[in-house]
């Protein structure tokens, strides 16, 4: 198989209104969507944002949900990266566009850039549409600007001794799936919480709260930002 133009494709936290026009368009006339799965039998949540497309297509597509397990054991990921590209090249085979979809935007910790090198032999052009964040959507469903004026912003995937000097200096710190909470509530002690689960879906909560006093479950769609700011 050689893949004519591979399209990397935000699709937003969720929500399928948000998607960008740009990407339902091409989720429309693509011959194939790849979709990654977190592990064995779990439905794709990129996969889920888009289901409403899928079913007003009339022209055939082939849909895969290859697992992409969130693990740093390098044997693993060797076995399940290897399993994807044959499972890909082989149902998609006749195939000449081809969408790799993710939560938010590609560029923010998503598996398209790998999934890129992995195929990029077989790949003559791609595109990049990017998507709307998780974070950007928690602020807009608060109400809460992340940043105004010259307010600095991190995104920390972890709070740990790495992120701690970043942290210290940032005016808004965005965690995705906070790890550490306690070390992320001693840190920032008194600071204005805002925690988003699951947003854009059905199900969506969102928590305006002091950081000291928040629950923040185990949960992988979270999104924590905290702003060095009193509560009022
Ligand atoms: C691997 S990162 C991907 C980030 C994504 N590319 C983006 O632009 O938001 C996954 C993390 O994003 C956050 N996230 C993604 N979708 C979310 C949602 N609908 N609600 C809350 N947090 C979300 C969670 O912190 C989750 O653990």
């Amino acid at each position: 198989m050689n893949i004519g133009k591979l399209y990397g494709i935000g699709v937003g936290p969720g929500d399928p209104e948000l998607l960008t026009l740009k990407a339902y368009k091409t989720l429309k006339e693509v011959d194939m969507i790849v979709a990654p799965s977190s592990r064995e039998g779990k439905r794709s949540l990129a996969l889920l944002t888009v289901e409403r497309i899928i079913k007003e297509r009339e022209n055939e597509l082939i849909v895969v949900e290859p697992v992409f397990p969130m693990t740093k054991d390098q044997t693993k990921l060797d076995f399940y990266w290897g399993k994807a590209r044959e499972e890909v090249l082989e149902k998609g085979k006749g195939c000449e566009t081809v969408a790799f979809i993710t939560l938010g935007d590609p560029s923010l910790y998503s598996t398209f850039y790998r999934f890129l090198e992995i195929f990029k032999d077989v790949v003559d052009e791609v595109e990049v549409i990017p998507g709307v964040t998780s974070f950007s959507a928690c602020s807009s469903i608060a109400k809460v600007p992340i940043a105004e004026g010259n307010e600095i912003v991190s995104i920390v995937p972890e709070a740990n001794d790495k992120s701690a000097e970043v942290i210290g200096r940032s005016d808004t710190v965005v965690f995705l799936k906070p790890k550490n909470v306690e070390r992320i509530k001693k840190m920032l002690a008194g600071s204005k919480a805002i925690l988003g689960i699951k947003i854009g879906f059905e199900d969506q909560e969102l928590v305006l709260e002091n950081l000291d006093a928040i629950d923040v479950p185990d949960h992988y769609l979270a999104t924590l930002i905290v702003k060095k700011e009193e509560e009022e």
